[in-house]
């Protein structure tokens, strides 16, 4: 991937325009924030890392981030209107394009990619409040193996499929289809509830070392995810240290 076959290959308006490639950074999301205070980058800016050598996850979590895959970040404006909503777009796009290729991924609240029971994809929101917010996104794609205990929840295109994909082809499809969603006129919580699993079922959430089995109903309008516990609605906001099992 160069930043030539990169603009040869985008056909979105606003998201990567511009993109700025790095071949090797700290983080994506970091160096992103840099160029939101300083006002360097503006909404749509979106810029890529062949490799990261501190990719942040969510909860404090590192993302191993090593070269063949995509690791990307986007600038938006500030939107208090579509702020709880706003983790739910990349997931919905990047699970579309992927059903495009005929790859069976689902979406797994709040904003996990998963094909079967491992992540396909991370995305990690932040912002400042106001100001402006920033959608990280990790693309598993032509990596070979996992090391560890990441072999059992992780998997890329390759595990999957068995072939190499070129990284700006897809860049471009899930920049086009993000942009679609986010700029259209699309009920993203529909658009979210047709690609998940997890309606009707039983899950296990995890909290400050408590285990909690309750049954998803839906989502709120906010995008939080409703349950049901003893026969009462409640209503799962994302935050740190919340967990919930792939396995439902
Ligand atoms: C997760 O833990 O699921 C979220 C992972 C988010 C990783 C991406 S890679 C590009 C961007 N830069 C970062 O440092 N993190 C995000």
């Amino acid at each position: 991937m160069t930043s030539e076959s990169i603009s040869k290959t985008l056909r979105s308006n606003i998201l990567g325009r511009p993109v700025e490639l790095l071949e090797n950074t700290d983080s994506t999301n970091a160096q992103l924030k840099i160029k939101a205070e300083n006002h360097t980058a503006s909404q749509g800016f979106c810029l890529i890392a062949q490799q990261q050598n501190e990719g942040k996850g969510t909860d404090g979590n590192s993302w191993a981030s090593a070269k063949g895959n995509i690791y990307a970040s986007i600038l938006f404006a500030y939107d208090d209107k579509v702020n709880t909503l706003f983790p739910l777009y990349p997931a919905v796009a990047l699970c579309r394009v992927l059903r495009k290729y005929h790859i069976e991924a689902h979406v797994k609240w709040p904003n996990d990619v998963l094909i079967g029971k491992r992540k396909i994809a991370g995305i990690l929101c932040e912002g400042a409040s106001g100001k402006y917010m920033i959608m990280g996104i990790g693309i598993n794609v032509n990596q070979e193996t996992f090391a560890g205990e990441l072999s059992n929840i992780a998997t890329s295109l390759m595990i999957e499929t068995g072939n190499e994909f070129a990284l700006e082809e897809i860049l471009a499809n899930f920049l086009e289809e993000y942009e679609k969603l986010y700029y259209g006129h699309y009920d993203i919580l529909k658009e979210w509830l047709k690609l998940t699993e997890m309606i009707g079922k039983t899950i296990a959430t995890f909290q400050e070392g408590k285990e909690k089995k309750v049954k998803v109903m839906g989502l709120s309008p906010e995008g939080f995810l409703l349950v049901e516990s003893e026969g009462k609605t409640e209503t799962l906001m994302a935050r740190r240290g919340l967990d919930i099992s792939v396995d439902y």
